[in-house]
């Protein structure tokens, strides 16, 4: 629906957004602006930034208006917020123009056409002639209560029943036809009925609303569902199957579930799982995602456990990752071969179904497994499956959570190293997270020592540290630039001290304003960091290099942080090259040109070194990347 573009403005210009959000946080003064604990995710310290016009939340990215804060905090839709914040404003939510206005009656005409007619099926249902009907789907499990619950019917057997009851009721077969009940013959006859002979289940929407509906045939026959066709109310991909009882059903605390099937939904939500949809008969679509995290952070999609399940359960993994947030993940279950959620429940009861949710993996975790799915062990094929994890990884849009994902892909990819033959797969342990016990081996198969910190060695651990160190100074005095290396330096192994200055550098450059050496300086000393600090700018054990100085120009420190990384992680120098390469090409702005330079600038001068006789190079290779010898220029992944 949509509503003239000047009442919106009006609406939110009258609408005090702090006041709004301040019904549900907690909100202090923040200089010009309100601060508050996010409401959207768990924080001990305030993220969440309220403006004149808006909201962020510089930990989970929540953003938005009040109408949206009013849609995500109540699990309103658009329209539902604004004619909550309408009235609260003493404003009447318009009918736009004379041809909305037309639209908006016909719809409820529709509405009204689409709830006669599922009386009509549902009182079918108890005659007769709907016998047969009754008796199968209590055939089939269901009680007479989830039979009047979801409103199945019986359709009657398509001998102009339908539209011979519906016009002793005013509504004219032109409406059935709009509303999708009656479909055109093409030998110019009257519209005849699409659905006979099947039992019905309406399709309501997110209100209740019935929009549509899917008749099954009883017992075998072909097509075994027919649904709908697309109308003025019902779009497939946009509607879930019992969205409106998944919606209470997530208000009240249960996991929100994406099946296959109507008789799974509906045997499920039986069964005391209130939170499960199901779309119709396609595979999910981005709509239908969209409305899953309307309900939960973390809704669970479930698959078959054959292989039709498992290219399912890819498909959807790989049209999640450009959507994903922090407050937007998803997670996989598998069903055991050969059942349904439906047939699961029916023969071993709610536990059954329960311990398929509990083995449900992370999206991180399933999606190694998925995409190395028949990968063999030839340098070629590992290659590719390399190059596909570095993509996935790169294809979600929060950096933070990118680089998540590329470490646990990457470390499961490192983990997962061919095996001799005889020997078993590892891949396919990831589903019980087993081979997580293999992650600290490195390619060469020999387990490395646990790390030591009690006993110092000198060589490449300290080397490694030192150049931590570096990468650590640099930004304390030059921390404009962490936009641009944040994401590489959350992925680097660093030990302990460094790690949490790290991590406090990174949290605090998600939120700053501006980002300079001072402030950046008091807050770590505010957070009990100012001796770690000290000791990464202090030189005493080595001297730190020039572009670590606060006098060094931007570019040098750049260019000089890239060098650091990448004698620590030169695999990831390359990707780094390459990726800003690409977005150069794409860009051609003068940040991403800043970047490329400094970039190459690093890469060139890290070649030189090592074919000069690598005296930077101690031998460390805490990447299994580094494994390329000396006197060759480092290999790319591009
Ligand atoms: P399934 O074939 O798995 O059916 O189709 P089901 O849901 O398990 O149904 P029962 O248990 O045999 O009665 C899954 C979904 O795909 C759509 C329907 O939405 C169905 O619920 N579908 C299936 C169709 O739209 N048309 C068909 O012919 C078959
Ligand atoms: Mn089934």
């Amino acid at each position: 629906m949509s509503l003239p573009a000047n009442f919106l403005d009006e609406l939110r210009a009258r609408t005090p957004i702090a006041a709004v959000v301040g019904r549900r946080v907690r909100l202090s003064r923040s200089g010009r602006h309100w601060k508050g604990n996010c409401p959207f995710h768990n924080e001990k310290s305030p993220s969440f930034y309220v403006y004149d016009d808006g909201y962020h939340c510089f930990g989970c990215g929540a953003h938005g208006d009040a109408i949206s804060f009013v849609m995500q905090s109540q699990g309103l839709g658009f329209m539902e917020a604004v004619e909550s914040l309408a009235g609260e404003a003493g404003m009447d939510v318009p009918k736009p123009t004379p041809a909305a206005a037309d639209a908006e009656r016909r719809r409820l005409d529709l509405h009204g056409v689409l709830d006669a007619a599922a009386a009509f099926f549902q009182r079918r249902l108890h005659l007769p002639e709907g016998r047969a009907g009754l008796d199968y789907l209590r055939a089939r499990g269901l009680t007479d209560e989830t039979i009047a619950r979801f409103g199945l019917g019986w359709s009657g057997e398509g001998r102009g029943a339908l539209p011979a009851d519906l016009a002793r009721q005013d509504i004219p077969p032109a409406m059935l036809l709009e509303a999708g009940l009656l479909r055109e013959t093409e030998d110019g006859r009257a519209p005849r009925e699409l659905f006979y002979n099947r039992v019905m289940f309406p399709i309501r929407d997110r209100r209740g609303r019935t929009i549509s509906f899917g008749g099954r045939i009883l017992g075998d026959g072909q097509p075994k569902y027919v649904n709908g066709p697309e109308t003025a109310l019902f779009s497939k991909r946009r509607t879930l199957y019992a969205l409106d009882f998944a919606r209470e059903g997530a208000r009240a605390g249960q996991r929100v579930v994406a099946v296959e099937g109507y008789m799974d939904v509906i045997a499920l939500h039986q069964a005391g799982f209130s939170g499960t949809v199901a779309p119709l008969g396609t595979a999910l679509t981005e709509e239908q995602l969209e409305e899953l995290w309307r309900l939960s952070p973390t809704p669970t999609l479930c698959f078959d456990g054959d292989a039709a399940g498992a290219r399912a359960a890819a498909r959807a993994a790989s049209l999640v990752l450009p959507m994903l947030g922090p407050q937007r993940s998803l997670t996989l279950a598998t069903l055991p071969p050969g059942e349904d959620p439906d047939t699961l429940v029916r023969r071993q009861g709610a536990p059954a179904f329960r311990a398929v949710l509990d083995g449900a993996r992370a999206l991180s975790d399933a999606l190694f497994g998925l995409l190395a799915e028949g990968v063999g062990p030839s340098p070629e094929q590992r290659a590719a499956l390399r190059a596909k994890l570095i993509e996935a990884a790169a294809a979600i849009p929060d950096k933070g959570l990118a680089a998540e994902y590329r470490r646990v892909l990457l470390d499961r990819f490192y983990e997962s190293r061919p095996q001799r033959p005889g020997s078993q797969s590892r891949a396919g342990q990831s589903r019980t997270g087993q081979s997580r016990a293999g992650q600290s081996r490195g390619r060469q198969g020999a387990p490395k020592p646990p790390p030591s910190f009690t006993r110092p060695r000198p060589g490449p651990e300290t080397a490694a540290a030192d150049r931590a160190r570096i990468l650590a100074a640099i930004l304390l005095r030059h921390p404009a630039l962490l936009r641009d290396v944040e994401e590489a330096f959350a992925t680097l192994d660093l030990p302990e001290g460094l790690a949490r200055l790290r991590d406090a550098i990174l949290r605090w450059g998600q939120r700053a304003e501006t980002l300079d050496s001072e402030a950046l300086m008091s807050h770590l000393h505010h957070f009990g960091l100012a001796a770690e600090a000290a000791q990464a700018l202090s030189a005493a054990a080595v001297p730190l290099p020039a572009c670590a100085s606060p006098d060094a120009m931007p570019a040098e420190a750049e260019a000089g942080w890239w060098h650091f990384f990448g004698l620590m992680n030169p695999g990831r120098l390359e990707e780094e090259v390459a990726a800003a390469g690409r977005d150069f090409a794409l860009r051609a702005d003068a940040a991403a040109q800043r970047r490329l330079i400094a970039l190459c600038t690093a890469r060139d001068a890290l070649r030189r070194g090592e074919q000069d006789g690598g005296e930077e190079d101690g031998g460390e290779h805490d990447d299994p990347d580094a494994h390329a010898p000396p006197a060759q220029p480092l290999r790319g992944d591009n």
